[in-house]
C-alpha cells in the first residue's frame, strides 16, 4: 500500500489535501503499477428490466415511464461477436436484475461468445443465487461486476429497499471464491453521504482488494425519488478515484461514463490523470440504449472518441490479449 489509509488520513485527503496533490500521487502510482496502457471494455446493456427499486436508479422497478426492452440472446451473441471482431478485448454484458433470463440462458450466451471469439466476458447482471454464478463461471465467464454502491449501512438500506449490504458483500465474496475477477464500485454524492461515508467506501475497497473499481458521481434521473437531489461533486469523484488508486495500486479503474456526463469536455481526461486506466464505451444499439436511462443525459462515447481520449491523455490502448486480432484476421 502506498499511503497509510486510516480513516482520519482519508478524511483529510477528501476534505483538505489539494486535489492536484492527490492526482499527482495517484498518477505516479498508476505509472508504476499498471503503466501507460488503457484497457477498452465494450458494454452491451442487454435489458433494462429490473426487480430492484434503488432510489437513485432510472431503471428501478417502480419507474413506469421508461420503455422496457430485452435483447434476445441471439441478438446479444451476434452483437458481442461483432464488437469482439472489431478488436475490443473485453465485453461487459450488463442488465438490470432481470430474472427473465434464467441462469441457463445467460450461460448459453457466455458459452457461445467464448466459443466463437477470443474475448474476456464480464457479467454485470446483479444479485442472483450462487448456483447461477457457478453455472456462468463454468460456462466461461471471466469477470463479474457487482458494485457495493455505498459502504454506509444506513445509506445502503435507505437507498436499496429490501436489500442489505451484507448480502451483497456475501455475493461479492462468493464470486471471488469461484475464480471470477471481481469488480466493485461506489456512487459519490448520494444524498446524505458524508466524507466519513466516502472514507468507509475506500476502507472497504482496500479490504476487498477488487480487480476493478467503478467510481462515478451520483446523477439525478427525473423519474426517480431523487430527481431533485443535486448531482455528486466532480472534484470529489476525482479524489475518490485517486484514493482508490492509492489504496489498491494495481486495480483497474475506469474513467466512468457518469464522470464524463458531469463534465463532457474533460471528464475522461481528468479521470485518466487521477489514476484511471480503463474506459468502457457502450455498444448497445442506439434504439435500446436511449431506454437504458439509469441517470439523465448519460454520455455516450464512440470507439473513435475513445481512441482520441486515450491519445489526448498521452496513453495508449492496451494490446488485445492473446491473439484477438490475429484470430480475427486469419
Ligand atoms: N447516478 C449515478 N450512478 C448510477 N447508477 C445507477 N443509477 C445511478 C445514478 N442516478 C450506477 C450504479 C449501478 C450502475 C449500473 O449504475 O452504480 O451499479
Amino acid at each position: 500500500m502506498e499511503t497509510s489509509m486510516d480513516r482520519q488520513a482519508l478524511f483529510d485527503h477528501l476534505t483538505r489535501t489539494p486535489l492536484e496533490v492527490l492526482m499527482a500521487r495517484a498518477d505516479a502510482v498508476r505509472v508504476r503499477h499498471v503503466g501507460e496502457a488503457v484497457h477498452v471494455r465494450g458494454i452491451i446493456e442487454f435489458s433494462n428490466h429490473c426487480v430492484r427499486n434503488c432510489l437513485y436508479c432510472g431503471v428501478r422497478r417502480d419507474n413506469k415511464t421508461i420503455e422496457r426492452y430485452r435483447m434476445a440472446p441471439n441478438e446479444v451473441i451476434e452483437l458481442a461477436l461483432k464488437v469482439a471482431a472489431s478488436g475490443v478485448p473485453t465485453l461487459v454484458l450488463q442488465s438490470g436484475d432481470d430474472f427473465a433470463y434464467a441462469a441457463p440462458d445467460i450461460a448459453a450466451m457466455v458459452r457461445e461468445i467464448k466459443r466463437r471469439a477470443e474475448v474476456a466476458v464480464t457479467l454485470a447482471v446483479g444479485e442472483r443465487p450462487f448456483a447461477d454464478y457457478e453455472q456462468w463461471r463454468e460456462a466461461g465467464a471471466d469477470r463479474y461486476l457487482l458494485k457495493h454502491e455505498t459502504a454506509s449501512e444506513e445509506l445502503y438500506v435507505l437507498l436499496h429497499p429490501g436489500q442489505r449490504l451484507e448480502s451483497r458483500l456475501k455475493a461479492w465474496r462468493h464470486l471471488r471464491s469461484l475464480g471470477y475477477e471481481v469488480g466493485t464500485g461506489m456512487i459519490v454524492g448520494l444524498p446524505g453521504q458524508t466524507p466519513d461515508d466516502l472514507a468507509a467506501d475506500l476502507l472497504l475497497t482496500e479490504e476487498l482488494q477488487p480487480d476493478m473499481c467503478g467510481i462515478g458521481p451520483f446523477i439525478p434521473q427525473a423519474d426517480t425519488p431523487l430527481a431533485h437531489t443535486p448531482p455528486g461533486d466532480f472534484a470529489m469523484t476525482l479524489r475518490m478515484l485517486a484514493l482508490a488508486r492509492l489504496a489498491c495500486p494495481a486495480v483497474n479503474l475506469p474513467a466512468t461514463t457518469a464522470l464524463a456526463t458531469l463534465n463532457p469536455a474533460d471528464g475522461h481526461f481528468l479521470a485518466f490523470r487521477a489514476g484511471a486506466n480503463v474506459i468502457m464505451p457502450s455498444f448497445t444499439p442506439p434504439d435500446y440504449r436511449r431506454h437504458y436511462r439509469i441517470y439523465d443525459h448519460k454520455a455516450n462515447i464512440t470507439m473513435e472518441q475513445v481512441l482520441m481520449e486515450i491519445a489526448r491523455a498521452g496513453r495508449k490502448p492496451a494490446r488485445p490479449q492473446g491473439g484477438v486480432h490475429r484470430a480475427h484476421r486469419s
